[in-house]
């Protein structure tokens, strides 16, 4: 099977990606592209240091959203894959790009969804005196961070936590759940059925 891989930053969960389709968790998938809009970003130096193929496509080369949504996409089916993983791709969807993948989209978010959906999480959580705090991955849906939820991991929150204390604790578990995930949809024992997530058979 195959996957691409949209990022914008520094790729992280991208390289716990590519880890994964070395090491077998991840079994017999490669990732055929890993597509940025930001031309400097280090997810990209990633890619290619592992010898996948990369896109920047530049936002200021299209007219809107939809004409680069459109381009995007045209990029992604040329690889054929079979799912595609956004990991830190920082740009709103529009309808079309999202009724076109979805299903076979996953995103992860920086929080425990349905809490703290959009930016700055971390901040939000540290404010809000969260003692708990963590990550979600989650199917793509029309709605901002807010389809059906496969699984989250939860990371304590400590009383002199700074934002890059809780970002680094988060993404560790993020490096751990995604590929897992990513890995039960690519074995066919995940699926998305009328916008609820369907695991081994089970609602979840
Ligand atoms: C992650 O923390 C993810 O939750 C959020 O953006 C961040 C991307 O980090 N969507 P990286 O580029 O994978 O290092």
């Amino acid at each position: 099977k195959n996957i691409v891989v949209l990022i914008s930053g520094s790729g992280s969960n991208l390289q716990a990606m590519i880890d994964a389709c070395q090491n077998g968790t991840i079994h017999d998938t490669r990732i055929a592209a890993v597509i940025s809009n930001k031309a400097d970003a280090y997810g990209l130096e990633r890619a290619r240091l592992a010898g996948i193929d990369t896109v920047h496509l530049a936002v200021s080369d299209y007219s809107d959203r939809d004409a680069y949504d459109r381009a995007m996409a045209e990029k992604i089916d040329a690889f054929q894959p079979d799912l595609v993983i956004l990991a830190g791709f920082m740009r709103i969807l529009s309808h079309e790009f999202v009724s076109h993948y979805l299903g076979r989209m996953l995103n992860v978010h920086p929080s425990l969804l349905p809490k703290y959906t959009g930016l700055h999480t971390h901040q939000r959580a540290i404010e809000a005196g969260d003692k708990e705090h963590g990550t979600s991955v989650h199917f793509v849906t029309e709605e901002l961070d807010g389809g059906p939820v496969i699984l989250q991991a939860k990371v304590p929150v400590f009383d002199n936590d700074t934002v890059e204390d809780v970002t680094a604790r988060v993404q560790q578990q993020e490096h751990r759940i995604y590929p897992l995930v990513a890995n039960w949809f690519l074995q066919d024992r995940l699926s998305m059925v009328d916008e609820g997530a369907v695991f081994d058979g089970q609602k979840l």
